[in-house]
Order: C-alpha cells, then sequence, then structure tokens
C-alpha cells in the first residue's frame, strides 16, 4: 500500500495534488464557485449570516486560523476561531446571525463535537425559553452550523445542519497533511461562496480565486520539488532541542501548523510567533542553538520580517527562510533560504507553503529516528477529552 513510500505520511504529503483536484471536482467551474455544493440552503443561510464562528482542534484548528485572515481581510466578514476545549467551558455569549463552522478530519474529536452539541442545544434552549416568556434572554435568530469534515460517515456529519466533505482520501499518519490542505480548500471555497452571495467581493475577485485554485495542484507539485534542498536543511536540526517558527498575516497559523508537525513527529520541542513579537520576549531565546524558521512570501509584510530576522540573525540564531523567488531576504551566508514559489496568491500562498513545512518536520522526523506514522502518546482520532 506504501508504494515507493517509507511511510503513510509521506505518501499523504504527496498525494496532495491530487486531493486538492478531488476536493475542488464538482464544486467550481473555470470562473465561479458553486454555492450549492454547500447544500440546497446555502444560499438563502449564506444571505442571513453576519459573522463566522470556526471551532475545531489541532491542525483543523489552525487551518480555521488562516480562514479568519481571510474572512476579514478579502471579504470582510466578521470572524472569530476558537479550540473547541476552551469554548465549551466557558460559557460564550452567541450572537445572532452567526454561521458556526467545526473543522475535523476524522468527524469524531470529542471537543469539537461536544462543542457543536452545545451551540444546538443554546439554540434550541433560547428559543423555548423566549418562547415560554419566562426570562430575558433574548431569542436566538440565525444561527447555523456546518462541518467541514473528511469523513463521511460520522459524529459530526451527523449533528450539524450543513456538510462540507473534504476529499482527500483516507489519512493513515497521525500527522495531520492533506487533511489539512484540503480544509485550507473547502474554507477557500465556503468563504468565497458567502462573499458571492452577500456581494462583498466583486465577481472579478471570484474569478481570481477560482483560477488560483484551480492551479493549486500544479503549485504543491512544484513545492514537492523541494525535498531534496529540504532533506539537506533537515541535517540543522540532528543536534537541535528547539525551534522557532516565524511568519506574519497567514504565514503566522502556517508557523503554528509547521511548529505543531515538528512537535509531533520529531519530539523537538518547537513554537510559532508572529514575527512582530519577536521583541516582546522570544527574542531572548536566540543563540545558535535555535534554528529559526521563516515564511517569507512576497507581500505586503516582507519588508517588515526582513528587520525581524535581521535581529535574529544579529543574536547569533540560525536562520532558514522558506521565501518566494523574487523575495530576496538575503545573500548572505548565515542564512539557508529556499526559493521555493512564485506566483502565489493570497489564498494559495498558506497552503503552498504550509507543503515545505511538512517535509522539514518529515525529514527531521527522519534524522531523529522516531515513530512518524505513530508518534508516541498519541492517537489519530482524539474520542475523549
Ligand atoms: O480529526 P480532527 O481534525 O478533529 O483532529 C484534530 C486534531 O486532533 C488533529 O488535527 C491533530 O492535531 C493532528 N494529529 C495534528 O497533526
Amino acid at each position: 500500500e506504501l508504494g515507493e513510500h517509507r511511510h503513510y505520511m509521506h505518501k499523504e504529503i504527496f498525494e496532495q495534488p491530487q486531493a486538492v483536484i478531488d476536493t475542488l471536482e464538482g464544486r467550481i467551474t473555470q470562473e465561479q464557485v458553486l454555492v450549492s455544493s454547500f447544500g440546497h440552503q446555502a444560499e438563502t443561510v449564506f444571505q442571513k449570516i453576519e459573522r463566522l464562528h470556526i471551532i475545531a482542534c489541532g491542525t483543523s484548528y489552525h487551518a480555521g486560523m488562516v480562514a479568519k485572515y481571510w474572512a476579514e481581510d478579502i471579504f470582510r466578514i466578521p470572524c472569530q476561531v476558537e479550540v473547541a476545549s476552551e469554548f465549551r467551558y466557558r460559557n460564550p455569549v452567541v450572537e445572532n446571525n452567526t454561521l458556526f463552522i467545526t473543522i475535523s478530519q476524522s468527524g469524531e474529536t470529542a471537543d469539537t463535537l461536544a462543542a457543536l452539541q452545545q451551540i444546538k442545544a443554546m439554540r434550541q434552549s433560547q428559543s423555548s425559553e423566549h418562547a415560554a416568556n419566562e426570562t430575558n434572554v433574548p431569542e436566538l435568530s440565525g444561527i447555523s452550523t456546518l462541518t467541514i469534515c473528511n469523513v463521511a460517515e460520522s459524529s459530526l456529519t451527523r449533528e450539524a445542519d450543513m456538510v462540507f466533505l473534504t476529499h482527500a482520501g483516507p489519512e493513515i499518519g497521525v500527522a495531520s497533511t492533506k487533511a489539512f490542505t484540503t480544509q485550507l480548500v473547502a474554507l477557500a471555497l465556503l468563504l468565497t461562496s458567502i462573499g458571492k452571495v452577500k456581494r462583498t467581493i466583486p465577481e472579478s475577485r471570484e474569478n481570481l480565486i477560482t483560477n488560483g485554485l484551480q492551479k493549486l495542484p500544479n503549485l504543491i507539485q512544484q513545492a514537492l520539488m523541494h525535498e531534496q534542498e529540504i532533506i539537506d536543511i533537515a541535517e540543522t536540526f540532528a543536534d537541535k532541542q528547539h525551534a522557532l517558527f516565524l511568519g506574519r498575516g497567514t504565514m503566522y497559523p502556517i508557523a503554528m501548523e509547521g511548529a505543531l508537525k515538528l512537535k509531533e513527529i520529531s519530539y523537538i520541542h518547537a513554537e510559532a510567533y508572529p514575527a512582530g513579537e519577536l521583541k516582546h520576549g522570544p527574542l531572548a531565546l536566540i543563540d545558535e542553538n535555535m534554528p529559526v524558521i521563516a515564511i517569507a512570501p512576497l507581500d505586503d509584510l516582507l519588508e517588515k520580517l526582513k528587520s525581524n530576522l535581521q535581529e535574529v540573525k544579529a543574536r547569533g540564531g540560525q536562520m532558514i527562510v522558506f521565501e518566494d523567488e523574487r523575495s530576496d531576504i538575503s545573500s548572505d551566508s548565515g542564512f539557508k533560504v529556499v526559493k521555493a514559489t512564485t506566483n502565489v496568491g493570497r489564498i494559495t500562498a498558506p497552503i503552498t507553503y504550509n507543503i515545505l513545512l511538512q517535509l522539514l518536520s518529515y525529514h527531521v522526523a527522519l534524522i531523529k529516528g522516531t515513530d512518524v506514522d505513530q508518534p508516541r502518546n498519541l492517537a489519530k482520532s482524539v474520542t475523549v477529552e
């Protein structure tokens, strides 16, 4: 079953171009998103909603965090994102006209499922309390739930009002790779559909996004071609105990995802920071034993990131930079630079850069000799809290 691959994780990393093709299939045309792929009631629901609230765990939560940046920046839709285990115990205020989105590969994650059940219970009890006129609780209206899931027959798909399936295929490795990529594709389709229905984006933007998504399998393929360079860089981690991942904007959650993957499969302690936070504490950690991995797309924040990286360099940190061919972070020999992507847009960039970080954590784990597909203490599906 593994074919030429040593591990499921490696196989699943290389299946991503196909997973994207399969997830897009039947959901877009050359120029447009098909809103109906979110269900027959999608158009009516999207028309009414005023805000999004995303709830998930682990890697699926990171997909939600990327979507928050997209939702507000590109589509001008207010969006909150939360870890399910926090949401369910903090007695949240729920506002009218909110679309609650749960994201899960397995559809069985206990905390995500409990959060969804809680939202439904609140909707139910608040409207009956209001009807009975016993309290001052205002009536809740316009609450809908949608789940983005990779398993058609699962607890989450049974509970949610609307379901959108990612077509990543079975994911065996405990570390989530292709599921994450297809979750981001699903979120891009969802936001574009909402933006289209609510007219917060012009048609030209919808065309651009669909064109970009159609190019994504190819962009991922190109990213995968950098594997040998990443194998060489992975050597840097042979004797390291810690690593710091930096990004800005959507690359901040991608840095978080890169750090999670490295922790999970190589047992190296890794943290992610938004690069602008360096001065507020983590800069104190930097020395020659701390590799710093930065993601540097060609965007409005590049110049700011460059100066953050010079600060790291000045403290003796070892820099590993994944950048756009035109980003030109540094020709300094203290920087290990992978010129990995070009022509990526705001939606496709985080998805593409993440592929490089997946390969990095995989090859570091190989060097460390850990059990890549079954890391210690972890389960593929977390069905207990
Ligand atoms: O099945 P889910 O997407 O709900 O799982 C959530 C997390 O347990 C999962 O993403 C976990 O963080 C992965 N092992 C990370 O690679």
